[in-house]
């Protein structure tokens, strides 16, 4: 089918349906089946209006991103979105009430769709979602999303909606004046009708309170709220992402000037950002995170469910893979060495999940459920019943392998086992097992319900269907899966830790501490190495980097093991690169006297140096089969590291470079060694994607 109109007992009725798909993604076509179906409402005289979605779950899920990803050429660009500006304007402008019936996702151009219908009702289930998430994508609203969710909800919501690229869960929405109207599902259209029916077309108020009013109307108090908004966009963007400055210019121009000029100036910035490699990168990021969802499963058999998660370990990592599980539906049963250690890991789970709720991520009765499906004892009890352990004790090999052995006692033997290490070889960890083919990695990283990545480490003699049963289930807790072959510090551990080393080297030349991280911050980095460093733990550090060093070509850094030698520990223990006191961050004088130099201006680029051994790192890392492909590689250092997004990863990174690149890291072999010998895919020119 495709989009229509229909009228039934003098209610109009618009149903959204893109053909020949599972969502409706806005493309040209869609928009222009949509504009004829507004034409044949406005014909028809009704006097009441319903638009609703044909798809199940899923309203419009935003524009048709393959479309964006490609422009290279603002003009066509400004020629598509004035289209869908004028469409929606037609909509708003029908003599008919009109009312949005929301099912399902409703973002970006679906959500700029919403707003111009004067009233919004939303189905009160878990996928419905609805905001403008452009700005993540490196793009903007701008098919009216800059001009009329101001005029909805007030100026200083929509900045902070549209600067956050916010979701926003039925109840919020509600709660934010976004949609009028909740109700069950299945009584959405009939709901949606009666609004239509009974209520007046409707002028936008600018928020909801007068004081919210008064903020979007009046000048000077607009220009509190913008001037805030764009003071708290520089420093987040460090001028490496443009889009926050633009959706806050276009926000500004429409208040100020008017709607016209508003959609105009959009349009305009939209077709700008739409063609930078910034935006283009963003948008490869997402899609391919959206396709690692099926990639993840490439070579791997089907995975068996997980209806009973087992944790042994419930500390920091434990708690928070906890309630992960327990988010996706999975009961949890933690063990840990005594009763008040599996206390405190049920009390960090039950906080973190009565802090999702509050934040609107659930709603209050799903956050008691999460916490019913939590259970844990100071022994094994109920762990024969479960389908994958996770063991998150101590980084200490000799324990991992009692836990596996105790483990192995009580388990089906069908049951996986899975060490959630951060560097120890998965084989190493199995050794001596009954089953070590059962023995896999699930690497999360921290804090776990906020970081996307998961890294499976699939081991050389390892079960697939175990793997897969890891992958499916990382899935289930929301994250991006990337499957890694078994080797010390696995991908993303590695490729940390020799840019680390790299900065540990730097250092011992004399360049100075904060200067390589500011560098590196600046760069688009969320943390220097050292500050880094400090984070994790000096001793935890040192042992990540004796795991890794193994294949290590080069100089053994001494940085770290000077400084542990010398009892310091990192941000913990109040000094390591940095001293701490209170709030105050200093470089850490002690260090340059622990390697016996003195600091002094870096010579070379330190950007450049610690990029070039990352991506070198990652490129081997594929040559070896650690990686199975460059996507992984490039999911992995973005979503796990925090590799600079706007980059795209290390393999999209060395596509962008190609030859000068080569040509850098012969310059650095020649100067510092073979560890800056290109890796053989890249010495051989390989283009990682088409
Ligand atoms: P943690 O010290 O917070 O938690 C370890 C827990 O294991 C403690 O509650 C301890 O009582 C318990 N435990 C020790 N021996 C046990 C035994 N025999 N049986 C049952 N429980 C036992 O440590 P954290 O930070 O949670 O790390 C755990 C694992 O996760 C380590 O292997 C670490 O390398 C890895 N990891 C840590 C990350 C981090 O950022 N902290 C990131 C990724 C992995």
């Amino acid at each position: 089918m495709t989009t229509r109109f229909e009228e039934r007992e003098g209610v109009g009725r618009i149903v959204i349906d893109r053909p020949d798909d599972r969502i409706n993604a806005l493309d040209p076509a869609l928009v222009q089946s949509f504009g004829e179906a507004i034409r044949a409402a406005r014909a028809s005289g009704v006097k009441a209006l319903i638009v609703t979605s044909a798809k199940k779950d899923n309203f419009v899920a935003g524009a048709d991103l393959d479309f964006v990803r490609l422009a290279t050429d603002p003009a066509p660009v400004i020629e598509a979105l004035r289209a869908m500006q004028r469409v929606l304007d037609d909509l708003a402008t029908l003599p008919a009430t009109t009312v949005a019936a929301i099912n399902g996702a409703a973002l970006g151009g679906g959500c700029e769709l919403a707003l111009a219908c004067d009233w919004r009702v939303a189905a009160d289930s878990p996928a419905m979602r609805i905001g403008q998430p452009e700005v993540q994508l490196g793009l903007i609203p701008a098919a009216g999303g800059t001009q009329r969710l101001p005029r909805l909800v007030g100026v200083a919501s929509a900045l902070e909606m549209i600067l956050a690229s916010r979701r926003l869960t039925a109840r919020r929405a509600l709660r934010a004046g976004l949609v009028d109207e909740v109700v069950h599902p299945a009584a959405l259209e009939r709901a949606a009708t009666d609004v239509a029916r009974r209520r007046p077309k409707r002028k936008a108020q600018g928020g909801k309170t007068p004081a919210e009013r008064a903020m979007t109307w009046l000048a000077p108090a607009r220009r509190i709220a913008i001037d805030r908004a764009r003071t708290k966009a520089i420093v987040e963007s460090r001028g490496l992402y443009p889009a926050p400055l633009k959706a806050i210019e276009a926000i500004e121009v429409g208040l100020r000037d008017g709607m016209a000029a508003g959609l105009e100036t959009e349009a305009r910035l939209f077709a700008e950002l739409a063609t930078s490699d910034t935006a283009h990168q963003l948008i490869d990021l997402l899609l391919t995170t959206l396709r690692q969802r099926r990639e993840a499963f490439d070579d791997l058999p089907a995975p068996r469910p997980v209806r009973l998660l087992g944790i042994v370990g419930a500390g920091f990592m434990g708690s928070g893979i906890a309630q992960a599980g327990a988010v996706a539906g999975m009961h949890v049963r933690l063990r840990d060495i005594d009763a008040p250690a599996v206390a405190r890991g049920l009390k960090t789970a039950t906080d973190l999940t009565a802090d999702a709720a509050r934040k609107g991520v659930f709603d209050r009765r799903e956050a008691q459920r999460i916490v019913g499906r939590l259970s844990g004892a100071p022994d094994l009890s109920g762990f024969a019943r479960a389908d994958l352990v996770i063991e998150a004790v101590f980084e200490e090999i000799g324990l991992k392998r009692r836990v596996v052995s105790e483990l192995e006692a009580v388990l089906r033997d069908d049951a996986v086992i899975a060490s959630n290490t951060s560097a120890l070889p998965i084989a190493e960890v199995a050794r001596g097992a009954r089953r070590p083919g059962r023995v896999v990695g699930m690497h999360f990283f921290s804090p776990v319900h906020r970081m996307p990545l998961l890294e499976v480490v699939a081991p050389a003699n390892g079960d697939p269907a175990a793997v897969a049963t890891a992958v499916a289930a990382g899935e289930a807790m929301g994250k991006t899966v990337i499957v890694v072959h078994d080797a010390p510090g696995f991908y993303t551990t590695r490729t940390l830790a020799t840019m680390m080393g790299e900065a540990a080297l730097l250092l011992e030349e004399g360049v100075r501490i904060d200067e390589v991280d500011e560098a590196m911050e600046r760069f688009g980095w969320p943390v220097g190495p050292f500050r880094l460093m400090d984070e994790v733990g000096l001793v935890v550090g040192k042992h990540v980097a004796d795991t890794v060093s193994a294949g290590r070509i080069g100089p053994t850094p001494r940085a770290v093991p000077l400084l542990v030698q010398a009892g310091l520990q990192g941000k913990r223990g109040g000094a390591g690169f940095y001293k701490y006191e209170g709030k105050k961050r200093t470089p850490n004088a002690r260090v340059y006297e622990l390697l016996g130099v003195s600091a002094r201006p870096p010579h070379g680029d330190v950007v450049e140096r610690l990029t070039l051994a990352f991506v070198n790192e990652a490129a081997r890392c594929l040559d070896e089969g650690v990686l199975r492909s460059p996507a992984e590689g490039d999911l992995g250092a973005v979503l796990g590291l925090g590799f600079p997004p706007y980059l795209g990863g290390p393999f999209r990174y060395a596509d962008a470079n190609g030859e000068a690149l080569r040509n850098s890291l012969r310059r650095l072999a020649n100067a510092l060694g073979e560890r800056f010998t290109p890796a053989d895919c890249l010495r051989d020119g390989r283009r990682f994607y088409q």
